[in-house]
């Protein structure tokens, strides 16, 4: 399964590459906003330092939502670097872009999934990934993790090579049921990631063998 970060925070990123255990990198405008980037040369610098920092796939989601202004903003994302995957939001328009994209060699990432039609429409164009968002159908009472199991089924009926980015998550157990059904990819805040470590008999455990090895010095 693949790691992603969701976040446009450098910071974040450097810890989590340090980790060793990562991807790539998941942007959107709200994080992109969070972090005070503004303006086209300063949004597209800062894509251009986040795939200096992590060797992978790095989305970087269009601000547009019509056919011809996606299209020119997508090449001019993919133009920063190859690593550079396309994020098209779930819309007529965007079906069309992903197409688009994808007859052009250039990867794209379909967000704003919430719906197993809706990945299937995504996975037709072409599309590389799409990202349902879990948190956001759980924040509403609906099971995010059945849209999950949904679209891995639709996914391996036809052998689409469109990979699920699980996207949205808000906690480790959101990345372990992922990892049960199967997504490809999850896309999480660093905080998400990093409890994913932590165990209190790892902890008791640690301490009675740091308590030990002090007798054998
Ligand atoms: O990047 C898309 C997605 O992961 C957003 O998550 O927490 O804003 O629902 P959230």
């Amino acid at each position: 399964m693949k790691f992603f970060i969701d976040t446009a925070n450098l910071e974040q990123i450097k810890e989590a590459q340090d980790l060793g255990i990562l991807d790539g990198v998941t942007t959107n405008p709200s994080l992109m906003a969070k972090e005070g980037i503004s303006g086209k040369e300063a949004v597209l610098n800062h894509y251009k330092t986040i795939c200096e920092i992590v060797d992978g796939d790095i989305s970087a989601e269009v601000l547009s939502t019509t056919y011809e202004e996606m299209i020119k903003e997508g090449d001019e994302l993919a133009a920063i670097h190859p690593n550079i995957v396309v994020k098209i939001p779930m819309i007529k328009d965007g079906i069309k872009a992903l197409k688009y994209f994808s007859m052009k060699g250039i990867k794209t990432n379909c967000t704003l999934i919430f719906s197993a039609g809706q990945a299937l429409l995504a996975a037709k164009a072409g599309a590389n990934y799409v990202s349902p968002f879990l948190g956001r159908l759980d924040d509403i009472s609906v099971d995010g993790m059945n849209l999950i199991e949904e679209i891995r089924i639709i996914f391996d009926n036809y052998m689409f090579d469109t990979e699920i980015l699980a996207a949205s998550i808000r906690s480790p157990m959101h990345i372990i049921n992922c990892a049960k059904i199967g997504a490809d990819a999850i896309t999480s805040p660093l905080d998400s990631i990093l409890n994913l470590l932590n165990h209190p008999l790892t902890d008791k455990g640690l301490a009675q063998f740091v308590a030990d090895a002090k007798k054998m010095s």
